[in-house]
């Protein structure tokens, strides 16, 4: 499961098969073809944890595409996004954006990095008023969701805090734009908490990324999935807040948290996972599916010849 030359690891595509003046991007998760006339995100079966990629995990790409692609739709009446068609159930055809160079998470509860560094006196962005007088306890909700924006960092490196004021001192989003970001940013948050509410999850913290399509304010990539959120059973959280421990978690939170208990980070090497945590890891990609979608996961029948052949027609 875990092998990154298994053709399940990427779109099928190689440079030397598409047409020219196509271009081949590959994120972590995602490949990009872009030609002159479109756009295609094909979201692979590739995992990552602390910006490396690590393994390719069967089925994970239809999975994460169909829940954002439900998450797009929900999310249509409070900003646009850059889906146009569905071209298969991994890939799908977008509106080419220039992308802010600025991941927006919001968070809604002290945990993760965050409270890790309100714990040791560090201040996070966006979380300065906090204090360290008064007396927060670990997975505690905010008193309001909060946007701690991070640098969007170039590949192989690691994404940094920022904050609101370096943003738009460092013109890396011009001031009255930053500000429709954030509006826009926490009414999809609030969005995004009511639905999973209403399914027995909380959404924790999230990260949303902007662009821009002939000048409007545009919403990319992926929506509250389990690769770039955090989710909490809301069953467990009152009685896990008053025990001091992580309220049971479904995110890939369970994949990172092996890493780190394997001593790994993001530096160094990668310790062998085994067979049980990726498939604790699958599972948990099934149930997210589940709760978003209401509807089981069937993985699709279609060949990776037959997926080839549709990207290139579609290009
Ligand atoms: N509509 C869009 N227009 C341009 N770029 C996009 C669009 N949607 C997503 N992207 C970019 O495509 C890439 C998706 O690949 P991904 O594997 O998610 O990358 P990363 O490794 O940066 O997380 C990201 O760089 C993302 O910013
Ligand atoms: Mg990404």
């Amino acid at each position: 499961m875990s092998v990154l030359d298994s053709s399940l690891a990427f779109s099928g595509i190689e440079q030397n098969r598409l047409p020219a003046g196509t271009k081949l991007y590959r994120g972590k998760v995602r490949d990009v073809l872009t030609s002159p006339s479109a756009m295609i995100l094909v979201t692979t079966d590739r995992i990552s944890a602390f910006d490396q990629v690590l393994g390719v995990l069967p089925g994970k790409g239809e999975i994460l595409n169909q829940m954002s692609l439900q998450w797009f739709h929900e999310t249509s009446d409070i900003v646009q996004n850059h889906v146009l068609k569905e071209l298969s159930p991994r890939s799908v055809q977008v509106r080419k954006a220039k992308v802010l160079p600025v991941e927006v998470i919001v968070r809604g509860y002290l945990t993760g990095s965050a409270w890790r560094d309100w714990r040791s006196g560090v201040v996070t962005p966006g979380l300065e008023d906090l204090g360290q007088a008064s007396g927060w306890k670990a997975h505690q909700k905010l008193p309001e969701p909060r946007v701690t924006p991070s640098t969007k960092a170039e590949a192989g490196a690691h994404d940094e805090p920022i904050s609101h004021e370096q943003i738009v001192r460092q013109g890396l989003v011009e001031e009255g734009l930053w500000k429709k970001v954030v509006e826009v940013a926490l009414k999809l948050y609030e969005r995004g908490r009511r639905r999973l509410a209403e399914r027995g999850l909380i959404l924790v913290d999230t990260k949303y990324e902007f662009g821009l399509v002939d000048g409007q304010l545009t919403l990319v990539d992926e929506v509250h999935t389990p690769d770039c959120s955090r989710f909490w059973y809301l069953e467990d959280y009152d009685a896990a807040f008053r025990e001091g421990r992580e309220p049971k978690k479904l995110d890939k939170e369970y994949f990172r948290a092996w890493l780190i208990s394997q001593g790994y980070q993001g530096y160094g090497p990668v310790p062998a996972i085994p067979e049980t945590v990726w498939e604790g890891t699958l599972s948990r990609y099934r149930e997210a599916f589940h709760l978003i979608t209401g509807r089981e996961w069937q993985p699709s029948q279609r060949t990776a010849e037959a997926e080839t052949q549709l990207l290139l027609s579609s290009l």
